[in-house]
């Protein structure tokens, strides 16, 4: 067996898809969440298995963190760290900036220090298309400089300046993501997710943040996956940094609002609240260059508006988007 994986975040929405993946390809893997956006029900395929430890831990408690993974890497020594506990309530961070100053960018700083004291050399990061900012044009990684418009993009452009320090004094290897919405299930945030709950509550009217004109690129949970193993297997540069994304297309909250009307509540009215933007510090409108994801060899089958469908219908059937359901 390959070197021992560690997930932070590993109870939510993506990092339970990632910590299925790592174990079916053969590796073991110690997952940790605090439980306050994952859930343990999203680990129960991973919990069957002997090759997976789950620990319910804040990151941001360095004492428990680094004891914990100290004592697990001298079981099954962890090669490397999949960093992905962060705040993503975006608008929430935008109401009070704590939020993603400890959720978001202080767990980028306490795991960094955790792979220094224990001695785990390469680091994994979820990073995200917030870290741009409002800018013109198709999003290359290397444009630069980057003003992100959100406390949320604000602490994450920050992560990757820690990760990039890091890998000057302690790091071997670093690869991080760019995540576009990423979408499927168990969805714990976002659109889909707020939109099935919302009709569920009122299935005559869904009200929708904005005027529906916002567009943005929308990816599968299960691509994403995909997209992040070949880029951790075929990336060999000391610091990977990567856009995933649907090439060339996008998909308007308008289409979004009126597929989720249409699977669950047909006939619904949509009324739009007004404005081009959902929410503070929302970037209305991007589109990513993946040409160097494709370069390295992969690019997603779906397109973003076929990954959204298929997550429509997927949030709709899980359980935890009935209301009071979580
Ligand atoms: N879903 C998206 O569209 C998207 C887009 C861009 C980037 N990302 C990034 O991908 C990662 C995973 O996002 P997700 O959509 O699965 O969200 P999620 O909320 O489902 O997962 C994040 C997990 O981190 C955990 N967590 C938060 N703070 C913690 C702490 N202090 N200690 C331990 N656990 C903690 C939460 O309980 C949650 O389970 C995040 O870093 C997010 O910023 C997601």
């Amino acid at each position: 067996m390959s070197g021992g994986c560690l997930v932070t975040g590993a109870a939510g929405f993506i990092g339970s898809h990632l910590v299925d993946r790592l174990l079916s390809l053969g590796r073991h893997v110690v997952g940790v969440d605090n439980l306050v956006l994952g859930r343990r029900a999203h680990l129960a395929k991973a919990m069957a298995q002997t090759t997976f430890k789950f620990q319910e831990l804040d990151v941001n408690d360095f004492d428990t963190f680094e004891a914990f993974v100290r004592e697990e890497h001298a079981r099954h020594p962890i090669e490397v760290i999949w960093h992905l506990a962060a705040n993503s309530d975006i608008q929430a961070g935008g109401a009070d900036p704590e939020i993603d100053l400890r959720s978001t960018f202080l767990t980028t700083h306490r795991t960094l220090r955790v792979a220094q004291s224990v001695g785990i050399r390469r680091f994994c990061f979820s990073s995200t298309s917030a870290i741009y900012g409002m800018q013109q044009g198709l999003l290359t990684e290397d444009g630069g400089p980057w003003f992100p418009i959100s406390n949320y993009g604000a602490m994450k452009l920050a992560s990757e300046a820690a990760i990039s320090s890091a890998l000057e004094r302690f790091l071997e290897r670093v690869w991080i993501f760019r995540f576009p919405n990423v979408v499927g299930s168990p969805a714990t945030h976002g659109a889909i997710y707020d939109f099935v709950r919302k009709l569920r509550r009122t299935p005559g009217e869904l009200e929708v943040l904005g005027d529906g004109t916002q567009e943005k690129p929308y990816l599968h949970v299960s691509e994403l996956i995909d997209g992040m193993m070949h880029i951790w297997g075929r990336a060999g540069e000391r610091l990977n940094y990567f856009n995933i994304a649907p090439p060339d297309t996008a998909t308007t909250v308008r289409e979004i609002a009126e597929e989720v009307v249409r699977v669950v509540s047909p006939g619904a009215r949509i009324r739009y609240t007004g404005g081009n933007r959902g929410w503070v510090g929302d970037v209305p409108r991007f589109q990513y260059s993946i040409a160097k994801l494709q370069r390295l060899g992969w690019s997603p089958r779906l397109s973003s508006t076929e990954a959204v469908k298929r997550a429509v219908r997927e949030v709709a059937s899980q359980p935890a988007a009935s209301p009071g359901a979580d």
